[in-house]
């Protein structure tokens, strides 16, 4: 099993591109199932995940084509199967994304139920709910969600909370629904955003994307589109905390500083140096880190995507930073693992306190989780001495080339096994 090595300690000094996002390529990816024809796809990072997804699209007969620097062709022209089996469900949750294309274009689909992960129990009942609503017959079986309908016709629905892949889910249903639909509250992620606006190319008329409120005027037949994936604004977010944790200085190319708002906020509070222009962040750190208190809440609230990444940082301020989770119900696996390397964070319930001190020291760790994986390498490049990160495939899912990337930054950082 692959492990990642640091010897920690150097500042990290010089300018990285961030990739495309994958939480967005995601929904793109199954939006290219609601047209029969050709979607090109620019931006596309090369990760786990988003493997995992072009063999599920396969599986239903889709043609995936990668055509060399990012660039991806998808055209699901007939469907050998509407299946969407338990093994790869239950290694990427976002699997569930092809339940709403695939009931609005092929009128039926039959898709694992991911079951528990290891931030919380994370259900899709949500999802099923919006489904529903749009008239489709839902029945639960052997651990499988089977969604039937003729033809969806557009509803008014009504979330419990912003599902960020539920609204995505529900919009891609809609767009080839019968009349208008109206999802709320709606999330307002960029992802969300991006895909409406692809959604939009297709020939669905959506409004409101951004806010909690969206509208789609579905049609019969949609057409392809062509797009760019969006910067990844959690990499982009974590390269920031790479530079500020080591007290370096460095150019953060290729982002989108309007999506990290929350988080450059913070940064700043903390006493990280923090300029943007379009497309780029320019992060240093030279004093002491101040303890802040953060919560987690959808955007444009500080993303829980970056709050292991954010408690690294926070281990080595001067004084008691307070990190409440509200998003998730169990994100805290990393803590223990920060902890060896002697970490002061306690907690109780959903609230982290986190009392900062001068140093880590390197030691061995098991990532648990994507985001959780980010803080503990985080950690490792500031801790003193020799860090090892096992169960780098956690990583893998989510972040293009993330050693190679922080080599070229001066990071003493490789892979072994
Ligand atoms: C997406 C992101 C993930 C991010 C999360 C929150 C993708 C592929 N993944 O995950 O990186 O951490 O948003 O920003 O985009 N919930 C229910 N019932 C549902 C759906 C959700 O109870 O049917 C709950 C979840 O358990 C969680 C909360 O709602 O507590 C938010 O989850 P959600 O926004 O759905 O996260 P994902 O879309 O899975």
């Amino acid at each position: 099993m692959q492990q990642i090595v640091m010897q920690g300690g150097t500042a990290l000094h010089g300018r990285v591109e961030v990739s495309g996002a994958k939480n967005a390529a995601l929904p793109l990816m199954a939006a290219a199932l609601l047209t029969e024809s050709p979607c090109d796809i620019t931006n596309m990072p090369d990760l786990g995940d988003i493997r995992t997804f072009s063999m599920l699209l396969r599986q239903f007969g889709a043609h995936v084509e990668a055509l060399g620097s990012g660039k991806m062709r998808i055209q699901a022209r007939s469907f050998a199967s509407v299946e969407a089996p338990y093994d790869l469900v239950k290694t990427m949750r976002a699997s569930v994304l092809v339940l709403g294309p695939l009931v609005a274009r092929c009128g039926q689909a039959r898709v694992s139920l991911p079951g528990g992960c290891a931030i919380g129990a994370r259900p899709i009942d949500q999802h099923l709910e919006g489904i529903r609503a749009l008239g489709a017959d839902i029945t639960l079986d052997h651990g499988y969600v089977y969604a039937r309908a003729q033809r969806l016709r557009g509803a008014d629905i009504h979330l419990r909370m912003p599902t960020v892949t539920g609204t995505e889910n529900l919009m891609m249903a809609a767009a080839l629904a019968a009349g208008r639909s109206r999802i709320h509250p709606a999330a307002r992620e960029p992802e969300v955003v991006c895909l409406a606006e692809v959604l939009t190319c297709m020939g669905a008329r959506v409004t409101g994307a951004g806010t909690d409120t969206i509208e789609i005027e579905g049609v019969s037949c949609l057409q392809p589109f062509q797009c760019t994936v969006i910067p990844d604004r959690i990499e982009a977010g974590t390269f920031a905390i790479a530079a500020a944790i080591t007290g370096g200085k460095v150019e953060v190319a290729h982002c989108r500083p309007g999506h990290l708002e929350a988080v450059i906020q913070q940064l700043r509070a903390v006493g990280v140096r923090v300029e943007a222009d379009d497309s780029t962040l320019y992060v240093e750190r030279r004093g002491l880190l101040r303890p802040v208190n953060i919560t987690t809440t959808p955007y444009p609230g500080f993303p829980t995507d970056m709050q292991a990444q954010m408690m690294a940082l926070m281990t080595l301020a001067r004084g008691t930073s307070i990190i409440r989770e509200t998003v998730f119900e169990n994100r805290f696996m990393h803590v223990a693992e920060l902890r060896r390397m002697g970490a002061q964070i306690d907690v109780r319930g959903n609230t982290a306190r986190v009392h900062g001190q001068d140093a880590l020291t390197g030691a061995q760790l098991m990532a648990t989780d994507l985001r959780a994986s980010a803080g503990l390498i985080l950690a490792g490049l500031a801790a003193q001495g020799e860090t090892v990160v096992s169960r780098m495939y956690h990583l893998d899912r989510g972040y293009e080339h993330i050693e190679k990337k922080l080599v070229a930054l001066g990071a003493k950082i490789w892979r072994q096994g």
